[in-house]
């Protein structure tokens, strides 16, 4: 089958099917870690890679197969290579572009264990990062350096929403001979496609909406084949490889991804309209806003304003802790990305470990709080947030 022609909503039904011998419905779930070989002539042909075929589930599974074509078609790329989680996709990325003396730029209020990796663990190899400000496409190019081979962007950030112009930020790397990658963690495929807007690389976490139902850990890689290529060949040696029931999961979670987009958007439109008009909330932070400083960006850039709200209360942490736990319904979680709506306090949780300093630069102030917006009914999780909206 020609995936060109399918649509969206198609193809992430459709593509990557590959029945067995049972023609079977359902994709198989194959849990198994290795494959075995008629003969010790074929070992070795699949060793080398001469002959096409599974080898052991570090580096090949047909489940996993199943899930990186039909996200690679999603994406609109050639190729994707899946991953344990979201960090292993943003780590084997480093490893795959990355070498000592290098330096990376990376957009400001990324993902905190992102931040992390970029700020703490990649300088020990020898790797420097430039974190510039998020919307500021000057300070991308203010920023490079003759030796940067990687720029990292992650938009709409977490948990700001700060969206960042891809394509002006494409120009910038590809003027210095750098890579963009971009984390499309937020919106999904189903809402934004980083590759046609002249990004090298996607990166997910799976964990969040491609699951869409919280249960398994995962991410993958998404471009062109050459580049890759290259992450896979790491992950074939080093091992964060996804296991195929995770995959099996992810898969299957596609299959829905664009409704379930489409409806929480439609929730966290109004979820955010009805926050702005509350006398206890300082600040609503969402793309699908008029009054969000990227709101005319994020109509070009992407399907809709998504489904993650963030908003600032009067009063501090312990304002935003009371909201927190004057909660019954939604799950205080650090997860995002469910049919659950998910309530979690950054500065606390998914940012605790980030400097202050760097925390409150980025704008995540101690007022700060980020919802998730699930499937339930949203005048039950507004009902579930006004208990602790008191003044
Ligand atoms: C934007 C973003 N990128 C990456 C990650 C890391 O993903 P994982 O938890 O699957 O490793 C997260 C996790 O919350 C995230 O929110």
């Amino acid at each position: 089958m020609d995936f060109h022609d399918l649509e969206p909503e198609t193809l992430a039904i459709r593509a990557g099917i590959a029945r067995s011998q049972f023609g079977e419905h359902s994709e198989a779930l194959y849990l198994t870690s290795s494959f075995v070989f008629e003969s010790a002539a074929q070992a070795a042909r699949r060793f080398s890679g001469e002959e096409e075929g599974m080898v052991y589930a570090r580096f090949s599974n047909p489940t996993v197969s199943a899930m990186q074509t039909r996200l690679a078609a999603l994406e609109g790329a050639e190729a994707c290579v899946a991953t344990a989680s979201g960090m292993a996709a943003i780590m084997s990325t480093c490893m795959a572009f990355l070498s000592a003396g290098d330096h990376v730029v990376v957009s400001q209020g990324v993902f905190g264990a992102t931040q992390q990796l970029f700020a703490t663990i990649l300088p020990r190899f020898g790797i420097e990062t430039s974190f510039v400000k998020a919307t500021d496409i000057e300070a991308y190019r203010a920023a490079m350096r003759s030796n940067t081979k990687l720029v990292f962007i992650e938009t709409p950030s977490n948990p700001l929403t700060e969206v960042v112009d891809i394509a002006a930020v494409a120009d910038v790397a590809h003027a210095a001979g750098a890579l963009l990658a971009v984390d499309n963690c937020f919106c999904s495929p189903a809402l934004q496609q980083p590759l046609s807007l002249g990004a090298d690389l996607v990166l997910h976490s799976a964990t969040k909406y491609l699951d869409g139902q919280g249960r398994v850990l995962g991410g993958a890689v998404v471009g062109a084949k050459r580049l890759v290529d290259e992450v896979y060949k790491f992950i074939r040696t080093a091992g964060p490889s996804i296991s195929p029931f995770n995959a099996w999961v992810i898969l299957k979670g596609l299959e829905t991804l664009s409704l379930r987009m489409q409806a929480q958007s439609q929730q966290a439109l109004a979820l955010a309209t009805w926050l702005e008009k509350q006398p206890q909330v300082a600040r609503v932070f969402y793309p699908g806003l008029s009054s969000h400083p990227q709101h005319e960006l994020a109509l070009r850039q992407q399907k809709t304003g998504g489904a993650i709200v963030s908003f600032e209360v009067h009063g501090g942490r312990e304002a935003a802790w009371r909201v927190v736990d004057g909660t019954r319904m939604l799950s205080i979680t650090a997860n995002l990305g469910d049919t659950k709506t998910t309530i979690t306090h950054p500065a606390s949780t998914t940012h605790g470990r980030v400097a202050p300093e760097v925390r409150a630069a980025a704008g995540i102030q101690e007022g700060l709080l980020r919802v998730a917006v699930g499937l339930e009914n949203v005048a039950d999780i507004q009902a579930d947030l006004k208990t602790g909206l008191v003044s």
